[in-house]
């Protein structure tokens, strides 16, 4: 029996590289306009690490991490999400030491063991970006302007949804009203809702259930129970997001999966991808970095983004966006004294810089012009018998069809160049 992958696990056929080299190319580009520097950190870490941020009592770490005893029975994870190991990073090399503001990236696989469906997978990609060190709104905006500069330069529309989750000072009290308001209707909600009114009240907002939410339409809005300080941040996010632009909605009831948020949360989301709306998410999580034993007050916000959810939706409204690259040239050399002299030739164009494809074999003229059109070559070059011995190669133009003689003679070097110049000649 054939071995199969993992059940949420996917490969990333070559056909489909095409297309995530595009987007990650895409947002390197803007992350690096943005100020941006690349992070990278383990696949797995420290079982704590994420029970300490993401929080014991949401539905990543209660029943979707890949946590296992090591060798040495210690407890580690695969990592969920990538705040967390990105933050730990920050902490245990005291980057904030070396600058200020840290402006910082990752992009790699994620696990999580969820019910997988179309843009929900097991193992998943994130791009993930944190900034350390600022609490003004106006990193809020700019940060969420980013996000949304990234979809749009993909070509992608979506909706932007924002809400502040308020701080320590003002959620608590907004906590008590909404869990006096679910006291009042357990009867009404489902058994997961009933839980979680004890151990994650603001999760009950986000329940799947339709009779659920049609019992919170009145439920307490965290926007009417922010503190000056957060109401101020608030209102000034959104004056920053106005300034630059970007269209939003203010969803009262988005409440995050992650415990670490507060006040500005976001979620750039689309109506075509079945159950699965968010593409990217993120927020505000000043207490984070002293919650993971780094210096108090240092403020943080950041956001990820789903890359196989970017990979659906560009199929879906821009599949022109990443043209197949063409070979340049296939050299199509017969028998084996031909092939013989077109192998180093092939190793010097590629050399130069060419995308250059021979068979190795020196298999008939017909079967080597059949791959050159599989490989969508611009150019063929022909060295059969009959143009050895006239101390000749032919050029052929694919899309022409015209086709040029071209002297054997000397070192390669020179029909190289001659190549080279030929080919570089010819607009693609
Ligand atoms: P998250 O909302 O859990 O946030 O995930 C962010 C994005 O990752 C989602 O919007 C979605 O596009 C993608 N995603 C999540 N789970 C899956 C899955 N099972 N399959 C495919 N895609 C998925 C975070 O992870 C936070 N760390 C974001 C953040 C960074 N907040 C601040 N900084």
């Amino acid at each position: 029996m054939t071995i199969q992958a993992l059940k949420g696990f996917k490969d990333i056929l070559p056909e489909e590289v095409g297309l995530w080299q595009h987007i990650e190319a895409s947002a390197r580009d803007i992350l690096h306009r943005f100020g941006f520097a690349e992070i990278r950190v383990p696949i797995l870490e420290k079982t704590e690490l994420f029970a300490r941020s993401i929080g014991e009592a949401t539905d990543i770490v209660e029943k979707e991490m890949y946590s296992f005893a090591d060798r040495n029975g210690d407890s580690v994870t695969m990592r969920p999400e990538g705040t967390a190991s990105v933050l730990r990073a920050f902490i245990e090399h005291g980057l904030q030491t070396r600058l200020p503001v840290q402006r910082l990236y990752t992009i790699g696989p994620m696990f999580r063991h969820e019910r997988p469906q179309k843009g929900r997978l097991r193992q998943f990609h994130q791009l993930s970006v944190e900034v350390l060190g600022l609490d003004h709104p106006r990193l809020d905006a700019e940060l969420i302007a980013m996000a949304w500069l990234i979809l749009e330069e993909l070509g992608l529309t979506t909706s932007l949804q924002i809400n502040s989750l308020g701080c320590p000072a003002c959620r608590p009290a907004y906590k008590e009203a909404l869990v006096n308001f679910l006291a009042a209707r357990q009867d009404l909600i489902c058994e997961d809702c009933r839980r979680r009114t004890v151990s994650n009240p603001l999760r009950v907002l986000d329940c799947k259930s339709s009779h659920c939410q049609e019992q919170y339409v009145d439920a307490p809005a965290i926007l009417d129970h922010l503190c000056l300080g957060c109401a101020d941040h608030f209102a000034q996010t959104r004056a920053s997001l106005e300034l630059l632009a970007v269209p939003y909605a203010v969803n009262p009831f988005m409440v995050r999966g992650l415990d670490y948020y507060t006040r500005t949360t976001f979620e750039l989301l689309t109506d075509t991808l079945g159950a699965q709306s968010a593409v990217g998410a993120g927020g505000r999580y000043d207490g984070l970095v002293a919650q993971l034993g780094g210096a108090k007050g240092m403020p943080g916000i950041g956001f990820a983004m789903g890359l196989e959810r970017l990979v659906l939706l560009l199929g879906q409204q821009n599949a022109d966006a990443c043209p197949e690259t063409a070979t340049d040239l296939f050299v199509a050399a017969l028998g084996e004294e031909a092939t013989v002299k077109a192998f180093p030739l092939v190793h010097l164009l590629r050399r130069k810089g060419l995308q250059v494809a021979m068979d190795l074999e020196g298999k008939s003229l017909k079967s080597q012009m059949k791959q050159a059109d599989r490989a969508k070559a611009r150019f063929a070059l022909i060295l059969g018998e009959e143009e050895l011995a006239k101390g000749e190669a032919v050029l052929r133009d694919m899309t022409s069809k015209e086709q040029q003689a071209l002297p054997l003679a000397g070192e390669p070097e020179a029909l190289c160049a001659v190549l080279v110049t030929a080919i570089a000649s010819t607009a693609q």
